[in-house]
């Protein structure tokens, strides 16, 4: 039975005193006793208070991006142990913007997910294909790609520390979402190609949906059976729309 898991990516958003409204709003509001994880990804300048306030409340915390190196003249960058030694579990590695605004190959995403995995941090793969992509019908072809670049590096093995999101690029800020059953054979192919190298690995893999999540969408997406919780931009900044989507997760 796969833990779903809620992800909220704040990107760059917010300052320290909106951010402790939204954290105290989000605890309050969170429903007691329910199953899935819940996951938040500050600004990096926001990491170490944000995890202090979420200390103890089962919340847990993570980075929206790390750099591929260990350590070193880097200027701007953050690593790995950094990001351990302020708190994080978790970071997201390959997010869209990221690939598309900093020129982030597939062959970086997967150094960044091995950075991540020699500290102890779970990476959040992103993959998804843009608009054109998918209207030349290359949508399976081009996620494959992405995750292939990261097992060719990792192996299949490391996906029992990692958790893969697929995020259409079209759908991201949009406010236009796949459906249900668009993003469910995207999911359904992820698992199926982890499942043939690994079939335990391909049954206990999380798999997030990104792109417009909202609390009217979630329910409908987080019942399709490959689809394991959200990775959730612009409404993750709103307490109770946040709230009520990790409540339909289960
Ligand atoms: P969105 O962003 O929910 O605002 O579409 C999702 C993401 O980029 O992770």
């Amino acid at each position: 039975m796969r833990q779903p898991l809620v992800a909220g990516n704040w990107k760059m958003h917010g300052s320290r005193a909106e951010n402790a409204n939204l954290v105290t709003a989000l605890l309050d509001l969170l429903p007691a006793g329910k199953h899935a994880e819940i996951l938040v990804c500050p600004p990096f300048p926001y990491l170490l208070e944000t995890g202090r306030q979420l200390k103890d409340s089962g919340v847990q915390l993570g980075a929206q991006s790390v750099c591929a190196e260990a350590q070193g003249a880097f200027t701007g960058e953050v690593s790995a142990a950094m990001l351990k030694d302020v708190g994080c579990r978790y970071v997201l590695v390959g997010h869209s913007e990221r690939r598309q605004l900093y020129g982030e190959s597939d062959a970086l995403v997967a150094r960044k997910f091995v950075a991540a995995q020699s500290q102890g941090l779970v990476p959040v793969l992103c993959v998804g294909e843009t608009l054109d992509e998918r209207e030349g019908n290359q949508t399976l072809q081009v996620v494959s790609r992405q995750l292939e670049a990261v097992l060719s590096v990792s192996g299949v093995r490391s996906l029992a520390r990692a958790v893969i999101a697929y995020e259409p690029v079209w759908a991201i800020g949009t406010g236009r979402t796949a459906s249900g059953e668009q993003a469910q054979e995207v999911h359904a192919m992820i698992r199926a190609r982890v499942a043939a190298l690994d079939a335990t690995i391909g049954g206990s893999v999380r798999i997030l949906y990104g792109g417009s999540v909202k609390a009217s969408n979630a329910q409908e997406l987080f019942a399709m059976p490959d689809i394991d919780g959200g990775l959730v931009g612009g409404a993750s900044l709103k307490a109770d729309e946040f709230a009520r989507i990790c409540a339909g997760a289960g």
